[in-house]
C-alpha cells in the first residue's frame, strides 16, 4: 500500500520529539509500508536535504536505543521531504495537492501537528482546495479545544471539509500497550468478566503521576492545567476502558458507542459536589531524585500568582447497573513521587474471613509507565505451620519481557493505524464534546472560586499530591495504592 504523509508542524517540538523517532521505528520494525513518502510542511524555505540534516541533528537528543546509525538514518531520511508552506495562502495548498496528485497514493494522512488555534483554518483551506477526497485522512493533536465551545467550534470546521471516519483524534494514551492489554484481558478472556462489576470490586483508581515539572511549557501549561491537560482526556479515555460494556464487535465504532455511554453515564458534577469531590492542587518548592527543584510560580513563563492546578483527584461514580455505588477516583500531578501511570482495581473482601488476620482484599495493578505489565495481588499461605496469617503474594506478568522486541510505542502504533485507516485507539468527536461537558462545572466553580477551597492547595514537590487528595479516598473507608 502507497501512503503520503503530511506533516503539518513539520520542525515543531512534537514532530521531531515524538512522530518523527515513532515513524523511525516503525522503519526499522519493517511496519512501515513500502512505498511511503512523509513530507514535512513549515513556513521557512529550506530544502529537503537541508531538512533532512536538521531532523539528523535533532534525532542526536532522542533515548540511546531509538537513535538510528548513521546508515538507518541514510536509508529512512530517503522517505523525507519537505514543503514550505504559508498556511493562509490557498495557493500553497494547491501546490501541495499537484505534489500529492504527482503520485495518486492509495491513501494520503495530513497530521496537523500545529497550534490547535490554527485547525479551524487548515481545515477550510484542505476543504476549498479539494484536499479532502476519500483517500484523504486527517489527525488532530491535543488540546482540541479548551472548553465545550471551543471543542465544538474545532468540530464544527472539521465537519465542514471532513466526514467523521476521515477525522482521527489522538489520544496517545490510548496507543499505550497496557490500554491494549486491558481490552485483551477484559475481552478475550473469561477469567475477569464475572467479577468485573459492583458486586465484586469495591473502588477503581487511576493514576497518571509525573515526576517532571511543567519545564520550558509554563505559558501553555497555564492556561491550560491538569484538568484540561490530562482529565479531560487521557484519564477519562482510560476509565471509559476499564468500564464500558463489551462491545459487540472489535470495530471502531462498535468500541466507541461504548465508551460515549460510559461518558453519558458519568454522575454529572454540582456545585456541591465540586467542593466535596474534586481536589486542586499546585506544586510548591521541594526535590525530585533527590535534587532540590522549584516550586511551579518559579517556574519560567508562569506569571505571579497563578492559580492554575498542577494536581487533580476527584471521585466519581458510573451510574448504570454495573458501576452503581462503586468511587472510581482519578488523580495527576506533576512533581509527585514519582513517575507511575496506573490503574488498580480494589476487589472486595471476602465475606467471611475464617483465618484471622486483617487480609488485604484482592487487587488488579495495570501498569502503564514506567514499565507496563499486570500485576495480581491475591493472598497465600506460605505452608510454614499452624495458625499461620495469610501472605500477599503476586502474579507478576511483565509485558516488556514477555514481548521484548516485538513491542510498539504509543505513537508509532497510532500512525501506523491512521495510515492503515484503523479507528479503533481514535477519540470521536461525540466522546470528546462528552467529556468536556463532564469537566466544565468543575472548570466554572474553579473559576468562580466557589469551590470553597480558596483556590489549588499547596504540596511540596516529591509527594503524592495534597493530603485533601487522601482525605478524599479515606471518606470512604479507603487508601490510594501508595497507601496501603
Ligand atoms: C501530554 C500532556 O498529553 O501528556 C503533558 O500535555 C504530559 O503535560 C504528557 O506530560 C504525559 O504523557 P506520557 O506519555 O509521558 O505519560
Amino acid at each position: 500500500m502507497s501512503f503520503d504523509l503530511v506533516l503539518f508542524g513539520g520542525t515543531g517540538d512534537l514532530t521531531w520529539r515524538k512522530l518523527m523517532p515513532a515513524l523511525f521505528q516503525a522503519f526499522r520494525h519493517g511496519k512501515l509500508p513500502a512505498g511511503g513518502r512523509i513530507l514535512a510542511v513549515a513556513r521557512d524555505e529550506q530544502s529537503d536535504a537541508h531538512y533532512r540534516s536538521w531532523l539528523k541533528e535533532r534525532f542526536q537528543e532522542v533515548d540511546g536505543p531509538k537513535r538510528p546509525t548513521d546508515d538507518e538514518f541514510g536509508r529512512f531520511a530517503e522517505l523525507l521531504h519537505y514543503k514550505r508552506m504559508d498556511l493562509s495562502h490557498p495557493e500553497d495548498y494547491q501546490a501541495l495537492k499537484q505534489w500529492l496528485e504527482q503520485r495518486n497514493a492509495d491513501t494520503a494522512v495530513l497530521y496537523l501537528a500545529t497550534s490547535p488555534h490554527l485547525f479551524p483554518q487548515i481545515c477550510e483551506q484542505l476543504g476549498a482546495s479539494g484536499l479532502n477526497g476519500p483517500k484523504i485522512r486527517i489527525v488532530l493533536e491535543k488540546p482540541l479545544g479548551h472548553d465545550l465551545a471551543s471543542a465544538q467550534e474545532i468540530n464544527r470546521a472539521v465537519r465542514s471539509a471532513f466526514r467523521e471516519e476521515q477525522a482521527l483524534r489522538i489520544d496517545h494514551y490510548l496507543g499505550k500497550p497496557s490500554v491494549q492489554n486491558l481490552m485483551a484481558l477484559r475481552f478475550g478472556n473469561v477469567l475477569f468478566e464475572p467479577l468485573w462489576r459492583r458486586e465484586s470490586i469495591a473502588n477503581i483508581q487511576i493514576t497518571l503521576a509525573e515526576g517532571l515539572g511543567v519545564g520550558t511549557r509554563g505559558d501553555f501549561y497555564d492556561r491550560t492545567g491538569a484538568l484540561r491537560d490530562m482529565i479531560q482526556n487521557h484519564a477519562l479515555q482510560l476509565l471509559t476502558m476499564v468500564a464500558m460494556e463489551p462491545p459487540s464487535r472489535n470495530d471502531a465504532d462498535a468500541i466507541r458507542d461504548e465508551k460515549l455511554k460510559v461518558l453519558r453515564s458519568l454522575k454529572p458534577f454540582t456545585e456541591e459536589s465540586v467542593a466535596r469531590d474534586v481536589v486542586r492542587g499546585q506544586y510548591r518548592k521541594g526535590a525530585a531524585n533527590g535534587k532540590p527543584v522549584a516550586g511551579y510560580l518559579d517556574e519560567q513563563k508562569v506569571p505571579a500568582g497563578s492559580r492554575t492546578e498542577t494536581f487533580v483527584a476527584l471521585r466519581t461514580e458510573v451510574q448504570n447497573w454495573r458501576w452503581a455505588g462503586v468511587p472510581f477516583y482519578l488523580r495527576t500531578g506533576k512533581r509527585l513521587a514519582a513517575r507511575d501511570a496506573q490503574i488498580v482495581v480494589n476487589f472486595r473482601p471476602t465475606p467471611h474471613n475464617i483465618f484471622g488476620g486483617n487480609n488485604q482484599p484482592n487487587k488488579l495493578v495495570i501498569n502503564l509507565q514506567p514499565e507496563d505489565g499486570l500485576e495480581l495481588h491475591l493472598l497465600a499461605a506460605k505452608g510454614t505451620g499452624q495458625q499461620e496469617a495469610l501472605s500477599p503474594v503476586s502474579l507478576d506478568l511483565d509485558f516488556d519481557k514477555a514481548f521484548a522486541e516485538n513491542r510498539v510505542g504509543a505513537y508509532e502504533r497510532l500512525l501506523m493505524d491512521a495510515i492503515a485507516g484503523k479507528l479503533n485507539l481514535f477519540v470521536r468527536s461525540d466522546e470528546q464534546e462528552q467529556a468536556w461537558r463532564w469537566v466544565e462545572p468543575v472548570l466554572h466553580a474553579w473559576t468562580r472560586d466557589n469551590d470553597g477551597s480558596g483556590g489549588p492547595r499547596p504540596y511540596a514537590a516529591g509527594t503524592w499530591g495534597p493530603a485533601a487528595a487522601s482525605a478524599l479516598v479515606a471518606r470512604d473507608g479507603f487508601a490510594w495504592a501508595e497507601e496501603q
